[in-house]
């Protein structure tokens, strides 16, 4: 029996949610985040990666709430996922990207080449990834759980698996009947929530970062 808090509402992201969600982001990545650029950014990152994602995903954009405060999301895709690389660039989220950048919004207007080499390879692994597991056949399903993270002090109390469950009930309704993610290996928590929220291990792939298991749920 999960140890539910009190009061846990689920609903769809809002802009006015991006400053939370941009925190529990670099809360829930901050490691990842500093190994490749060195720093902690600014928050305005986030609120741009949440900004575009909520534009184009809408409803499958969801966070958990306690209390009016949003303290968890779950992102999924319930369609191919190269739409998101390539409304990414037709819908000039790219451009409006490049110039927070130079304005330095980001925090990180200079950074060494090797960073700047680092940023390059994972954005290059981010889109290969989404179109490379689109094509997988062996697999053969595109809907997909992208991203999850919970408030540090609400881990453990059966948030992210409320987020999961709704974010599957949601591509149930839109008629799919597997979904799958892609979880780090090292990243044990992920992967016991996955496990316990019915989700197998099918394969593994690796990119610059290391090693990825994918995993997949009949639903
Ligand atoms: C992964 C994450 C979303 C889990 O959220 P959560 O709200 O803590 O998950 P739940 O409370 O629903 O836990 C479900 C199960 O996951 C496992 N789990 C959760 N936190 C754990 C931890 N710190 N260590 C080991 N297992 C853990 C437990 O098995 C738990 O089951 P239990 O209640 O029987 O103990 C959260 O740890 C997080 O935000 N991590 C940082 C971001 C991240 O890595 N996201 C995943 C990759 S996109």
């Amino acid at each position: 029996m999960e140890k539910l808090v009190p009061e846990l509402t689920i609903r769809s992201a809002r802009k006015e949610d991006l400053p939370v969600l941009a925190e529990i982001f670099e809360e829930g990545f901050n490691r990842e985040l500093i190994a490749v650029l060195g720093r902690t950014p600014r928050r305005k990152l986030g609120e741009d990666l949440f900004s575009f994602l909520i534009d184009i995903l809408g409803e499958e954009a969801i966070v958990a709430t306690v209390a009016d405060t949003v303290v968890g999301y779950i992102i999924i895709v319930p369609h191919n996922t190269s739409q998101l690389s390539r409304k990414f660039f037709t819908g000039g989220y790219w451009l409006k990207w490049i110039l927070s950048w130079l304005r330095g919004e980001y925090g990180f207007r200079w950074i060494p080449l090797v960073r700047v080499v680092r940023v390059v390879r994972v954005l290059r692994d981010t889109l290969i990834f989404l179109r490379y597991k689109d094509r997988e056949k062996g697999i053969g399903f595109e809907c997909r759980v992208l991203c999850i993270a919970v408030k540090r002090e609400f881990q453990g109390r059966g948030v992210g698996a409320a987020l999961i469950r709704e974010g599957v009930e949601i591509l149930k309704n839109k008629g799919a009947t597997a979904a799958r993610l892609e979880v780090r290996t090292v990243n044990l928590p992920a992967r016991r929530l996955y496990q316990k929220s019915g989700f197998c291990e099918v394969g593994k792939v690796r990119d610059s970062g290391g090693e990825w298991i994918i995993m997949k749920k009949s639903i």
